[in-house]
Formats: structure tokens, sequence, C-alpha cells
């Protein structure tokens, strides 16, 4: 029987719950996927708990996935019974062992791509892609400070950054993650549960400061993340796992330098099968090339989902996290 977790009340990871799933018939333009491997992300968290609001009382959690497809729809003629593909931008609802997705949101995953260099990362690619080849262009000459670079978008972003060359500074809670880091390209990192991360950038910058901060801790780190930053520098506030980042006075960023903030989302930056179809083409040959693979920290049977985000928000992951679909 196909299953599918729900939330009904949003709250803590208990607020998961695991149900039968009852699938239609597949749709004119659409697939039908069995899902084998489901990537569990941050924004999950956030949709979980209220934090990103979700405007229907009940829904599945879930933005990515890896699969193959069962049945198809009329009027699909890209895809066949049997290809492995993968989704990485929602639509929300990836937590269950089969759905029925639009083609447009569907891609096929390359035979030379195995499920591990791929797995749990899908849309961290996608973000990892956008930050580092359509925000801000980075070149070998950036110095850069990306905080939690042994999460799961950190240790993508050191290997991707490390194609282009530039100097990674990155931030992690544990000499063990601090490792991690640096096996996968991260030139220095601090670990700014015992150190003053601010002080160690401008040690390592020699007072100069950093060209980009990549900030996805959020409340903890946002301000002080403001005084690492060169004149004109970056700020690039894009996700909240200590909670949301403060409100901004604008007028402070003058003194500090006439700094820029932004504030993206991934979706602003995929909306469309032309951006993904270039982002795609671009992670697989990455992976193809062994220039960057998933580093899958941890995997959960997808009943035990609570678990794995009770994990996430503990800080007790690294690398990517998955949940396994008998
Ligand atoms: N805007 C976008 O387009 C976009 C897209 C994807 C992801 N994101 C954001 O990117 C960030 C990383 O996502 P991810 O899924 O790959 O997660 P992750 O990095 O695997 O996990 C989050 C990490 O944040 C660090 N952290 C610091 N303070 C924390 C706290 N109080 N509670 C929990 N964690 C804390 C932890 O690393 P340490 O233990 O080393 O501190 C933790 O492992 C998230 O904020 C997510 O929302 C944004």
């Amino acid at each position: 029987m196909s299953k599918k977790i729900i939330v009904k009340e949003r709250g803590g990871p208990d607020s998961m719950k695991i149900v039968d799933n009852v699938l239609n018939e597949t749709p004119k333009d659409c697939v039908k996927i069995k899902h084998d491997l489901i990537g569990v992300n941050f924004i999950d968290t956030y949709h979980r708990s209220g934090l990103y609001p979700i405007d229907t009382n009940s829904f599945t959690p879930g933005m990515e996935a890896i699969g193959y497809i069962t049945e198809i729809g009329d009027n699909v003629e890209d895809f066949k019974v049997g290809d492995k593909v993968c989704y990485g931008n929602g639509p929300i609802g990836s937590y269950c062992s089969e759905r029925i997705m639009e083609k447009e949101t569907v891609f096929k995953i390359p035979n030379y791509i195995d499920d591990k260099s791929l797995a749990g990362s899908v849309l961290r690619y996608l973000t990892v892609w956008y930050l580092v080849e359509k925000l801000y262009k980075l070149t070998k000459e950036d110095v850069v400070l990306f905080h939690a670079a042994a999460g799961g978008v950190g240790l993508l972003f050191c290997q991707w950054v490390k194609t282009v060359g530039a100097t990674i500074i990155g931030t992690v809670s544990s000499d063990e993650k601090g490792q991690l880091a640096k096996k996968f390209g991260c030139d220095y990192v601090i670990n700014y549960k015992n150190e003053n991360f601010q002080k160690e950038v401008n040690k390592i910058t020699d007072k100069k400061g950093v060209s980009v901060v990549y900030d996805g801790v959020g409340k903890n780190t946002f301000h002080e993340s403001l005084k690492c930053l060169s004149k004109k520098g970056l700020m690039v506030s894009f996700g909240n796992a200590s909670g949301p980042a403060p409100d901004l006075n604008v007028s402070s960023l003058g003194p500090l330098g006439s700094l820029f903030v932004t504030r993206p989302t991934l979706l602003d930056y995929t909306n469309n099968r032309k951006d993904l179809e270039e982002a795609f083409l671009k992670i697989f040959s990455l992976i193809k090339d062994k220039k960057i693979t998933s580093n899958v920290g941890q995997v959960y049977p997808l009943e035990k989902c609570s678990l794995a985000h009770h994990d996430l928000e503990n800080r007790l992951t690294k690398g990517s996290t998955v949940l396994s679909v008998k």
C-alpha cells in the first residue's frame, strides 16, 4: 500500500503522521513516480512548524525526491515507464512512497549519475547553482564566508566554489564538522561555538573582510556577519536554521561600507523549465566530471521522518539527510 506523511497541526517533529495514500489514475501531462530516496531539507521543518505558512489545513511535506516512473498520462512524450527521474523544487508533497507530478517539474537522471551522488541533495544542488552561478558570479579573486559549512548545502557549496577557485572560510560547531568541511574544499574553518567568527575572519583576511557572506543560519549570525564584509560587500541571507534573521536598519549599511543585502529564495531562481534545464545540465556535468557529489550523512526510513527532523533541527546531522522508501 502506498504511504504518505501528513501534517495537520503545525508544530514539532511529532506533528508528522504516516497514513495510507490513495492515488488516482495519472492525468494528462502528468507522470506517476515511485520514490526511492527523498531529500530532507531545512525548508521542510519551516513548513511543518508553520514558520513558512501553507494555506491548506493538512499537507504532505517535502520538496524533492529520486525515483522511477510507473505510469504516464496522456500527452507525455519525453518520459516512459521505468525512467529514473528526480525533482528538486517542489511542489510540496514528496514525503510519500508514490506521487503524481506534472511532467514540467520532473527531470530524467542520466545513466552515468548514480543515486549516491544525487541523493538528498536535489534541492541543495539547485540552491548552490543559483548562489554560485546566478545571484553573484564568484571568481577566483573572491574570499567568501559560508555559515554551517558542513551542512547539506555547505558541503555542496564548498565543492562547487572550488571549481571556480575562490577562497572559502566556513563556520562549523564542532571539530569533526570542521574536518569534514575541509575535506570537501573549505579553505579555513572557524568553530563559531568557541570562537568569535568576526574576529577570526578579520585575522584570516588581514582586516580586509570577505566579498560575500552566505548566511543560512539567520538569527544568531546575521549582524556579526555584516561586520565581516569588505566595502561594497554582499550579504546573502538565505536561511533561518537558528531562527529568522533580525530586522535590519537600512541606514546602518552605509557606515558598514556601502553594503548590499539580499534575501533570495530558490523558487525565484528556478521558476521555469528553461532555468531548471540549465541548472540540471550544469549539475549533472559537475557530477560526471567528479567535481561534486552529495555527501549523505544519514538515512532514515520514511516512517522515521520525525527523528530526521529532530536531528536536523538539533545540529546532529552532517551533509545531506535522506528518507528511504521500501
Ligand atoms: N533560500 C534558499 O533558496 C534556500 C534553499 C535551500 C536551503 N536554504 C537554507 O540553507 C540552510 C541550510 O540548509 P540545509 O537543509 O542544507 O541544512 P544544514 O546546513 O544541513 O543544517 C543546518 C545547519 O545549520 C547550523 N545551525 C546553526 N545554528 C543552528 C541552530 N540554532 N539550529 C539548527 N541548526 C543550526 C548547523 O550546523 P553547525 O552545527 O555546524 O552550526 C546545522 O547543521 C537552511 O537555513 C535552509 O533554510 C535556503
